[in-house]
Order: structure tokens, then sequence, then C-alpha cells
């Protein structure tokens, strides 16, 4: 499983990107939040570029903003894995997935709770992955909605090809489920941040 932490909940970020450093973390998960899409804004371009300084890992760039262009653009050059947008904006996604890859990024396409993944169908041939949200975008420690996990197994039958990744209330107790509906990587935020034993939770999540 790979592992991508959400440093969200966190107040001092940057240093605890430089601890996540020497850890066998994957990815780092920065969540975007422009006020609209969601009610919270969260993450400056100025803020992701000091992150990108000091992290060793890739940045996973998930975009709750109905606007993501204004970001887009702006995250060239930078030690990014992916770039990820919701499937539920009114705008052209398929503009937007060219431009991410462009920049030379993976593109992925973001699904809330209460959106059917039928909407995602046209594009399932042109990102390389879905982010499956398992809690409602706009904040962190909420709890795991488990049905979001059929969403999970019916597009990796879709496209068998799709890295799916999964983001909000991830922890022990519904990880082995998560595994086993075809998801690849986890998003996690209050299970390891808010814990002082975050090595050993990091650990266990990706052996399973
Ligand atoms: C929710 C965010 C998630 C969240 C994950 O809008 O997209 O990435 O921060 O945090 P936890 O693991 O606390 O749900
Ligand atoms: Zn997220």
């Amino acid at each position: 499983m790979k592992l991508s932490v959400s440093i969200l909940s966190i107040e001092n970020r940057l240093e605890y990107v430089k601890k996540l450093n020497n850890t066998n973390t994957d990815y780092i998960h920065i969540d975007v939040m422009d006020g609209i899409f969601v009610s919270d804004r969260q993450f400056s371009l100025e803020e992701i570029k000091k992150i990108n300084e000091v992290s060793k890992k890739k940045l996973d760039i998930h975009l709750m903003m109905e606007n993501p262009l204004t970001y887009i653009d702006k995250l060239d050059n930078m030690n990014i894995n992916n770039i990820t947008i919701h499937i539920e904006i009114a705008k052209d996604i398929k503009y937007l997935i060219d431009k991410i890859h462009s920049l030379g990024y993976k593109a992925r396409l973001s699904i809330s709770p209460d959106t059917s993944i039928e909407c995602l169908i046209p594009y399932l041939d042109k990102v390389e992955g879905i982010l499956v949200m398992s809690v409602n975008p706009g904040k962190g420690g909420q709890s795991f909605i488990p049905s979001t996990l059929d969403k999970a197994k019916k597009l990796k039958e879709l496209n068998n090809n799709l890295s799916i990744e999964i983001d909000g209330g991830v922890n022990d107790t519904n990880i082995e489920a998560i595994k086993d509906s075809g998801v690849d990587t986890i998003v996690v935020g209050s299970y390891i941040v808010k814990s002082n034993d975050y090595v050993d939770r990091i650990n266990n999540l990706i052996s399973v």
C-alpha cells in the first residue's frame, strides 16, 4: 500500500514535513481549499513552494477548488507526483487534465461521497488515477464512510489500470476493507499526525 500523509491538521507543517522525510511515507498530501468549493481556505502557493523545498517526498496535490487553473498554472517545476481536481466543478475537465499532463504530472479526478461514478466514465482512460473521497471534503478528522468502498471496487472493475486512492477517516480499523476494495494508495491525516506513535502507525498501514 502506498501512503500519502495529509498535513492539513498540523500547525507547524514545515517541521512535520521534515519529520516525514525520515519515514516510509510515499507522498505528502496537500489539501488546497478555496473557500468556495469548500468553506475553509488552506495552503497558499507560497506555503506549497516552501513545503516543496523541504520535502524529500513527492507531493500529492488535492485541489478542492472551483477554479483549479489558478493553482495548476503556478505549480510547474516542482517535485509533484500528481495533481487531483474534483469532478463536481463546472469546468472543462478535459482541458484541466491536459494542463496537468503538460506540466509532467499525473492527473487524478476526485469524487465526493454523494456523487455517483457515472460522471467519471468519459475520463477513465484519460487520467492515471481516481481519488475516492471517504468523507465529505472540507476538513480532517471525520469518520470514514464505508459505502464509498463500493465506488473503489466498481472503478477498478471499469478500468484495472487506474490507481485508486482513498481519502478521509482512514485508520487501523478500516485498512483491511480498503485493501480488499482494490485501493492502492491511502491518504491518512489524523490517525498519523495526531499520534506520538506516527512511525509505527505509518509502518503498520503500509505493510497491509
Ligand atoms: C478532507 C481532506 C483529507 C483529510 C484527511 O477534505 O481531503 O485529505 O485531511 O484527514 P483525516 O485522515 O484526518 O480524515
Ligand atoms: Zn485530501
